[in-house]
């Protein structure tokens, strides 16, 4: 596996996504990754439900210190009085002790950023979580955040695959030490899956397209992935990207491709995204 040093962090450089995972499909789905091999969970207020990720983990008996887990905060609930308290709520969902990263779910213009992220510090220094971090940030935002914040940021989750660049988002998350992990990273299991040259690829390592696609990601320096299933075979191949590798014409055919600009999550309230 490989392992993302970020400013201090450690991470796994592929993560189990649980989002729209729910009831006891969630918690064995949650408990199967861990036995799969996963050491990293992402789960977040939002989806509804850390408290069968939390679950999820306590069934697989894993030792709570080889787990690294993420949850975010919604974008209602980054004001100043109110990322702490939702922090709070989501270490007592998950029922398993403080947290790895919290992360910032989505910027949100009404809120002034200075007390989101001084609220985020806060909510570290009160020992929910060992990281904090931030989602949806463009370049130039993730400057200011990380201008604002005392303690380091280590990570920026946003949406990464070969139909979207994120080439300004990446160089800013190497200038600040920083993680760029990729969520929707193959693309929703949509066309992505289905593109001609991703599927020659895969004919050609006697991989899926899945794979060819997590391969390509994790292969970059700084970045990791989280792709989601409720599907127990695609979660164990989906992990098992680090016995092969793409060669560089492989690659950089995957990084054409990204010109598409093909952004698959992008609400009304959405940040200006850089147009890398
Ligand atoms: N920070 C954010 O704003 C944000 C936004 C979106 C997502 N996320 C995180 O990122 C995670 C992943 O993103 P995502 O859930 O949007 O999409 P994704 O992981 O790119 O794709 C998930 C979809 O692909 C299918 N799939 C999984 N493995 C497959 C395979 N090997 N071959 C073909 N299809 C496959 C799944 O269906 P089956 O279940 O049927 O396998 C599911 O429908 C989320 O779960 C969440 O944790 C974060």
């Amino acid at each position: 596996m490989k392992i993302i040093e970020a400013s201090g962090a450690k991470i796994p450089a592929i993560g189990f996504g649980t989002y729209k995972l729910t009831g006891e499909t969630c918690s064995r789905m949650v408990a199967k990754a861990i036995e799969l091999g996963y050491r990293h969970i992402d789960t977040a207020r939002m989806y509804g439900n850390e408290r069968e990720v939390g679950e999820g983990i306590r069934a697989s008996g894993i030792d709570r210190r080889e787990l690294f887990v993420t949850t975010k905060v919604w974008r209602d609930d980054i004001g100043r009085d109110r990322l702490v308290p939702s922090a709070e709520a989501a270490v007592e969902a998950l029922g398993i002790g403080p947290v790895d990263l919290l992360l910032i779910h989505w910027p949100n213009v009404e809120i002034p950023l200075t007390d989101s992220i001084e609220a985020l510090n806060a909510a570290q220094s009160k020992g929910l979580t060992r990281h904090i971090g931030v989602a949806n940030f463009p370049s130039a935002m993730l400057d200011e955040a990380v201008s604002l914040s005392a303690a380091r940021l280590v990570c920026n989750q946003v949406e990464y695959h070969p139909g979207l660049s994120q080439e300004a988002v990446l160089a800013a998350c190497k200038r600040h030490d920083m993680a760029m992990i990729a969520y929707s990273p193959i693309g929703q299991g949509g066309d992505l899956l289905k593109n001609p040259a991703i599927e020659d690829l895969a004919r050609a390592h006697g991989r899926t397209p899945a794979q060819i696609v997590l391969r390509w990601e994790i292969e970059q320096d700084r970045v990791g992935a989280i792709p989601r299933t409720s599907n127990p075979e695609r979660a164990a191949s989906n992990l098992d990207v680090f016995s092969f590798e793409l060669s560089s014409e492989e690659r950089d055919a995957l990084f054409a491709m990204t010109k598409q600009r093909q952004r698959l999550v992008d609400p009304g309230f959405a940040p200006d995204w850089d147009r890398a």
